[in-house]
């Protein structure tokens, strides 16, 4: 199975000079616990966000076409089918977490999206694609996330799954 795992504003912006626009823990947990279920995937901008990388408990498959990347305790590939591999190999769910790039890159592979929506309008240079056809899925779950003092944005966790 290939899933989305990613938070995006109302107006689709997910980042800002290479970092997350916003400081949300709930949806940092949400994701953990996401992604926690198999092997992620990411873009090697996206991964070199990440302050403590690899991501524990689970492969951390990084997307580069530099040949002599090297990310120490992760799994380095140079493209989609690559990636798709590994997890057919390992027999693992891949979450694909990011960025842009690759949330266009695995748009005809993705089965379900976990989407979380923050209801604020913050400034990026990042979308997630503005393209990316819903009418291909259906909303299976849709659960309001928790405000308070460290969790400042109202927001929302979704889950779509491809129609047949
Ligand atoms: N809100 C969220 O949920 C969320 C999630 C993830 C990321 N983000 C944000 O998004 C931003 C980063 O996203 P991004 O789109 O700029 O970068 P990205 O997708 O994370 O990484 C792009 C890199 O992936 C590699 N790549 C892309 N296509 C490839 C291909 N076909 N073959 C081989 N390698 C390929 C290239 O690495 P090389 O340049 O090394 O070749 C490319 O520069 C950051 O601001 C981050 O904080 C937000």
């Amino acid at each position: 199975m290939i899933a989305y795992v990613w938070a995006e504003d109302e107006d689709k912006v997910i980042g800002k000079d290479g970092e997350l626009p916003w400081h949300l823990p709930a949806d940092m947990a949400f994701f953990k616990k996401v992604t926690l279920q198999g092997d992620i995937v990411m873009g090697r901008r996206t991964y070199e966000t990440i302050p403590k990388r690899p991501l524990l408990g689970r492969r951390n498959i990084v997307l580069t076409t530099n040949q002599d990347y090297e990310a120490p305790g992760a799994m380095v590939v140079h493209s989609k089918e690559e990636a798709l591999a590994l997890g057919k190999e390992y027999g693992e769910d891949l979450y694909i977490i990011g960025g842009a790039t690759l949330f266009k890159m695995f748009e005809d592979d993705v089965e379900i999206l976990y989407r979380t929506l923050i209801n604020e309008h913050f400034k990026g240079d990042t979308y997630f694609p503005r393209d990316f056809d819903y009418d291909k899925f259906e909303r299976i779950q849709s659960e309001v996330g928790p405000v308070d003092d460290k969790n400042k944005y109202a927001h929302t966790y979704e889950v779509w799954q491809r129609k047949e």
